[in-house]
């Protein structure tokens, strides 16, 4: 048994897309998410900068003491869960990537034609299509970013014709000329719009990674044994910059449960010039 709580974060608000299929599968554990809204997005940045950015929130999360850490990021994932994991060997890093790699290997054959989409850094990473080619290497697989996506899910740009507008303008021409029955969403923003891309290409198999990656959290409890009990814990969710769209994003999330949630605003950038001014004092 292990009562503290997990550890997840994100450039924004797209890892909350994992948090409802944590609380209905394992509803004792405890949450401390972190999303980077001040900095996002990480999709166009380069390597050594998420690098950077996302070793900064694993130590601020180590520290708050969690039992596990979930990079509810296919960015990050892409660029450096190793590096996460070496930093903190003694507790379970999990990336989103490889357990839907695997799912994906397994579930379908060289008949299927798999389309990826993501940010420019995962997509040009290649680490969905090497994972996926490793567990199954028959299985036809295509890759395109849409980088715009993720800036318009984060300014709530989504129930609206601009972004089914955005959708055709990535999607159309990769979903016919690859002739892909499925599509993995490989951004955790993406669960966000898979109502729009359902209405749009309704014979597609949609792949959503923030709810796979949620057997391998269960796994990797049960394997150390940390399973939480139930408790008073409040879920705490910061954010360096506590912006309108994430306070309602939680809300959606949350629904009637508010009074168990802690919203807190952590910008690191801000607490270094605090530290810096009270050094110089
Ligand atoms: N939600 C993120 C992902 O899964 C990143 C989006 C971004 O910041 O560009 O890739």
């Amino acid at each position: 048994m292990d009562n503290r709580p997990i550890g997840f974060f994100d450039s924004g608000l797209g890892g909350l897309t994992c948090i409802p299929y944590l609380m209905k599968r394992l509803p004792e554990e405890k949450i401390i998410y972190y999303g980077d809204t001040a900095r996002t997005p990480y999709g166009s940045k380069a390597e050594s900068t998420i690098r950077s950015f996302s070793l900064e929130i694993a130590d601020f999360l180590v520290k708050s003491n969690v039992k596990m850490i979930v990079i509810a990021c296919n960015t990050v994932s892409a660029t450096c869960l190793d590096d996460i994991q070496k930093r903190f060997p003694s507790i379970p890093v999990i990336g989103i990537i490889e357990p839907t790699a695997t799912e994906v290997a397994e579930i379908c054959d060289e008949n299927d034609r798999v389309g990826i989409i993501g940010t420019k850094v995962t997509v040009s990473s290649h680490a969905y299509r090497n994972l996926i080619s490793k567990g199954n290497s028959r299985i036809k697989i295509f890759e395109t970013p849409c980088p715009a996506f993720v800036p318009l899910i984060e300014e709530g740009i989504i129930d609206n014709e601009i972004m089914n507008l955005t959708i055709r303008y990535y999607m159309d021409d990769f979903v016919r000329d690859n002739k892909l029955d499925t599509v993995i969403l490989g951004c955790t923003h993406y669960p966000l719009i898979q109502d729009n891309i359902r209405k749009i290409y309704p014979e597609l198999n949609i792949v959503n990674p923030s709810s796979i990656v949620v057997s391998r959290i269960e796994q990797e409890l049960e394997a150390g044994d940390m399973f939480a009990q139930k408790s008073d814990f409040e879920n705490v969710f910061f954010a360096s910059d506590l912006s309108e769209n994430f306070l309602n994003m939680i809300d959606h999330i949350f629904k009637n449960e508010k009074a168990k949630v802690k919203f807190l605003n952590f910008d690191f950038e801000k607490e270094r010039m605090r530290r810096d001014s009270a050094d110089e004092l």
